[in-house]
């Protein structure tokens, strides 16, 4: 199977890496991972019920040993890192990640964090004067800040509604959002589980609702991944972000963004590197040396 990676053409610069997006591509049965250079410790989820807190729940749950034999072997050889294995590995963990989240690797791409991806986001969508962004006073207060900045340099309006506190149910959210979304909104922005507030938002019926009402809709679940089961398939989303250095207990600096397929041409990185224009996946994988390291 070596061969099926040595083969694919190269599109990353004078990297001595495969292609990304070949690699993405191979099917599951014939695909084989890239090697790690150390042992990886099988998990023991069997005993988790009785697992006590501390130095046994580290030892059995965490790789926190791995990370650190990591770092150690790629500052002993940082060139063969970057140039042959960085790539590689990135893939693997996209098509991991995906099969964990219920998508195909096509569809998600990895990002530093859900700042990153919010903003890529809403930075790829061509807004004009007038045109109306939707959320809820619940959304993330940085992400308001991009969105009011947006409208301020492109004349479009921010709609804010009003969550009444306390919450009722899922039908007093879905029937605010039915309410007040118009159709003809450029895009609707909810959190999955908003920071503040004590909330698992009913993604999947605002989704339905925007939809019939063709809305393109942005759920930021920074807080998803690792703490509620995701199936991005069944979801719809338009645009699913979530961190991984959350509930998910990756290190820091590990997200995703996932994008519908029709909506990936016009989704570009913030930054512009050696994959620009070999698709989706290479677009987003490098940014630059040591970007997301
Ligand atoms: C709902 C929500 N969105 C976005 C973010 C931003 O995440 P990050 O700082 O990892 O980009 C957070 C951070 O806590 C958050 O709670």
């Amino acid at each position: 199977m070596l061969s099926l990676h040595m083969a694919a053409k190269r599109d990353f610069g004078s990297f001595h890496s495969s292609n990304v997006q070949e690699l993405i591509n191979i099917p599951e049965k014939d695909y084989i991972p890239p090697l790690f250079p150390f042992e990886i410790p099988e998990y023991d989820f069997g005993s988790l019920d009785s697992l006590q807190f501390g130095k046994e729940c580290r030892e059995k749950c965490f790789m926190l040993e791995c990370v650190k034999l990591s770092g150690k072997d790629i500052e002993r050889q940082p060139l063969r890192f970057f140039d042959r294995e960085l790539l590689p590995h990135l893939v693997y963990v996209t098509r991991s990640l995906s099969k964990f989240i219920g998508c195909d690797a096509q569809d998600v791409v990895l990002v530093t964090n859900a700042t990153t991806a919010i903003n890529t986001v809403v930075r790829s969508i061509k807004l004009k004067e007038n045109d109306c962004i939707y959320i809820l006073n619940v959304t993330y207060g940085a992400v308001k800040k991009l969105l009011r900045q947006v409208c301020t340099e492109t004349g479009a309006v921010l709609q804010e509604e009003k969550v009444e506190f306390p919450v009722t149910g899922k039908q007093q959210i879905i029937s605010l959002v039915k309410s007040t979304l118009k159709s003809g909104t450029k895009l609707a922005v909810f959190d999955h589980i908003p920071s503040n507030s004590p909330l698992i938002l009913p993604i999947k019926e605002i989704i339905q609702v925007c939809h019939e009402r063709n809305v393109p809709v942005l759920i930021d679940g920074a807080h998803a991944l690792g703490s509620v089961p995701l199936n991005l398939r069944s979801l719809d989303a338009d645009y699913y972000v979530s961190n991984a250095h959350k509930w998910f207990c990756c290190p820091k600096g590990a997200a995703f963004l996932y994008v519908r397929k029709d909506l990936q041409k016009n989704t570009r990185p913030l930054v512009i590197s050696h994959g620009f224009g070999s698709g989706f996946n290479s677009e987003f994988i490098w940014a630059g040396a040591s970007e997301g390291c």
